[in-house]
């Protein structure tokens, strides 16, 4: 299959039909018990699976619909346009049928199965291509296949997961283009790398989100004839698009008016008689001016939509297998490695950073270094400029390290979570690979000072060497920082607010670490700064630099400084609390932006229940009925 193919719109069904079993359509992998993939029925068997969508309604928390009432049918093979003016609730229909938003009312049937409440079972039978890419564009497409392949197949081989990159990249004709990064493919091959992702599972129902946004009418027209072929080989199909040109090559258009209403749904050559014109600017601007009165006049022309019969409905969708959390934890962790280094400029700017925090450290004056000062001498706040530099520069890296990381692979993260990467190994490798660079950063800085200014001279007070202590201590600082710096990436909504975040946080780190402003024995401050990992973080360096004896003019006494090793281990205890703390709170805003959140009695139960089967890679569901609360409504639409 191509989508850069001359639009043959009736050619027989080409080699997709032959493929493998792992990427087509009418079949899905079930768990193994060796290498191999055994394939399983789709649950419409043998004929496909038919999509039915009954009533389907949104309505957020402070009553705007956002849909209501919308029903159509897509059989197997077929191609249907989601047409409508710009807000009409295009998208949100495309997602709310993907199940990545649950409806207030109405259903959505996969081949007799409800998709909202059996989401985690068919989930790998639905492909979402949602309109921004989604696939990282530092990486090689098909390095980015292979990544997705591991996490999406997680019971097939290493061979089957590369056969399997191997035939969609094949499909959709980007294997001349295998080895080149995706930021250096046109906006037309980017989305076919983006179907390629969604095509690795065998999807039987595949929705597109305007893949021919910003394309070239020819461009444009060879993606409508590719999906064309891609719904010919067996599967439901459906695009939303703006562009009508080439709407004959769908079977049906389900044209939205303002306020998610059908105008109209229904074969594509009938509109012009249903709607009496066949002027596309005359049937946007009617509907848009007058949305109701194009509704009513659909459902007068329609009559009542049947509720799919309940025969047709069977037994519950067997569950794929279940996800393995190690297994996942390995493959982002491989990955967000391989994207830290192919992302040159960043990663010059990580390993120069230790060396510049180093030298500026060295630019404090005195030779007395982490020794004794002499309180009448001109070096007399050496060694606490010197705990606090080196401090504050492992607060500084490790959050400039991550802060950009959430926040800028959002919407691909939502996807795999989708289709059932969990929250919690992509947060364990995320942990992982910044707490070992920011490690590997320390190390740099720690020996660069050392070298300059010298060792502590007081001993250990846990960890027997008082350099590796001092190590040690600098090392986690860095570490929790870095998890600081993800949980503001989670929490930021755009990529323009990461340098505001940064700034703010390494100012409070400044103020709240007291070591420069005096924090201690100030009510409210004081109190305030342990929320502080700056604060721990100093108070464990200048316990093994004993602050108190080597700055013999420091004011502040503050027993968390103490050079004992009960004081050190209490430090490095709340530090390290404090980044478990980080960590639930980054999980459980990613948690929460996975789900269609509510606010509305028995949520807060329902989270907790859900959070505690957070290790089941399985997405929980909202229950049809409850009000949406907005902000939360559309993670995607949110975060782009
Ligand atoms: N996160 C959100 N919270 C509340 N309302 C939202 C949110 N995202 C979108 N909406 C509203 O939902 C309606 C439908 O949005 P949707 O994105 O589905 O429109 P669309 O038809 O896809 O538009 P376009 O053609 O411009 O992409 C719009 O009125 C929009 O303002
Ligand atoms: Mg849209």
């Amino acid at each position: 299959m191509n989508l850069l193919t001359p639009p043959d719109l009736h050619a027989p069904l080409d080699a997709v039909e032959q493929a493998d079993p792992i990427v087509r359509g009418p079949e899905k992998p079930v768990e193994a018990q060796d290498d191999s993939v055994q394939l399983a029925p789709a649950p419409g068997g043998a004929g496909g699976d038919s999509l039915e969508v009954h009533g389907l309604g949104l309505t957020l928390a402070d009553g705007r619909r956002l849909l209501s009432d919308v029903s159509f049918s897509a059989r197997p093979g077929s191609l249907t346009a989601i047409i409508g003016p710009s807000g009409a609730g295009k998208s949100t229909l495309a997602k709310l049928v993907a199940g990545a938003l649950t409806p207030t009312a109405g259903e959505v049937c996969f081949g007799g199965h409800d998709l909202h409440t059996e989401y985690p079972a068919l989930r790998h039978r639905v492909g979402l291509v949602p309109q921004d890419d989604v696939v990282h564009h530092q990486l090689t497409v098909a390095a980015a296949l292979r990544y997705a392949a591991e996490l999406r197949l997680p019971q097939a081989s290493a061979q089957q997961q590369d056969a399997a990159v191997t035939r969609v990249l094949e499909e959709l004709e980007l294997t001349g283009h295998a080895h080149t990064r995706v930021d250096r493919l046109s906006g037309g091959q980017r989305k076919r790398a983006s179907v390629a992702m969604e095509l690795l599972t065998g999807p039987a129902l595949l929705i597109l989100d305007e893949p021919t946004t910003g394309l070239d009418p020819a461009l444009d027209r060879q993606v409508m004839a590719g999906l064309r072929r891609l719904a010919d080989a067996g599967r439901v199909v459906l695009v939303v698009t703006h562009c009508l040109t080439y709407l004959d090559v769908c079977d049906q258009v389900v044209f939205l008016a303002p306020g998610g209403k059908t105008a109209y749904c229904g074969p594509t050559h009938q509109i012009g008689a249903d709607l009496g014109s066949t002027d596309w600017a005359d049937l946007f601007a009617d509907v848009a001016a007058d949305p109701d009165a194009a509704h009513h006049a659909f459902l007068t022309r329609r009559g009542p939509h049947t509720r799919p019969p309940r025969s047709s409905r069977r037994g519950s969708a067997p569950r794929p297998a279940r996800c393995r959390l190690a297994r996942q934890v390995r493959t982002v962790a491989r990955r967000q490695v391989r994207l830290i280094a192919a992302d040159r400029g960043y990663f010059c700017f990580l390993a120069v950073l230790p060396f510049v925090l180093g030298a500026l450290t060295l630019l404090v004056p005195g030779h007395v270094g982490l020794g004794i000062a002499n309180p009448r001498g001109a070096d007399a706040d050496e060694p606490v400029q010197i705990v606090f530099l080196l401090s504050i520069g492992a607060v500084f890296m490790g959050t400039a390290l991550t802060i950009r990381d959430l926040v800028g692979e959002r919407s691909i993260f939502r996807r795999e979570q989708a289709v059932g990467l969990s929250a919690i190994a992509y947060l364990c490798a995320k942990i992982a690979v910044y707490a070992l660079t920011a490690a590997a950063q320390t190390a740099v800085l720690t020996t660069i000072v050392v070298l300059g200014k010298g060792a502590p001279t007081r001993g250990a007070v846990a960890v027997g060497n008082p350099l590796l202590e001092l190590y040690l201590t600098l090392a986690a600082t860095a570490a929790v920082a870095a998890v600081m710096g993800l949980a503001l990436s989670a929490v930021a909504k755009s990529q323009d607010q990461i340098l505001p975040m940064l700034v703010i946080s390494v100012m409070l780190s400044i103020v709240f670490c007291g070591g420069m402003i005096p924090v201690t024995g100030r009510p409210g401050l004081d109190q305030l700064s342990w929320a502080i990992p700056a604060r721990w973080g100093f108070a464990a360096t200048a316990s093994t630099a004993d602050l108190h004896t080597i700055a013999p003019l420091l004011q502040t006494k503050d027993t968390l400084w103490s050079h004992h090793n009960g004081w050190w281990l209490l430090d490095m205890t709340a530090l390290i609390l404090l980044g478990a703390i980080l960590a639930g709170c980054i999980h459980w805003r990613i948690r929460l932006g996975a789900m269609s959140p509510t606010r509305t009695p028995g949520t807060a139960r329902r989270w907790t229940r859900q959070l505690w089967a957070h290790h089941r890679c399985d997405r929980p569901r909202r229950r049809v009925g409850t009000p949406v609360v907005v902000g939360h409504l559309l993670p995607t639409n949110a975060s782009a």
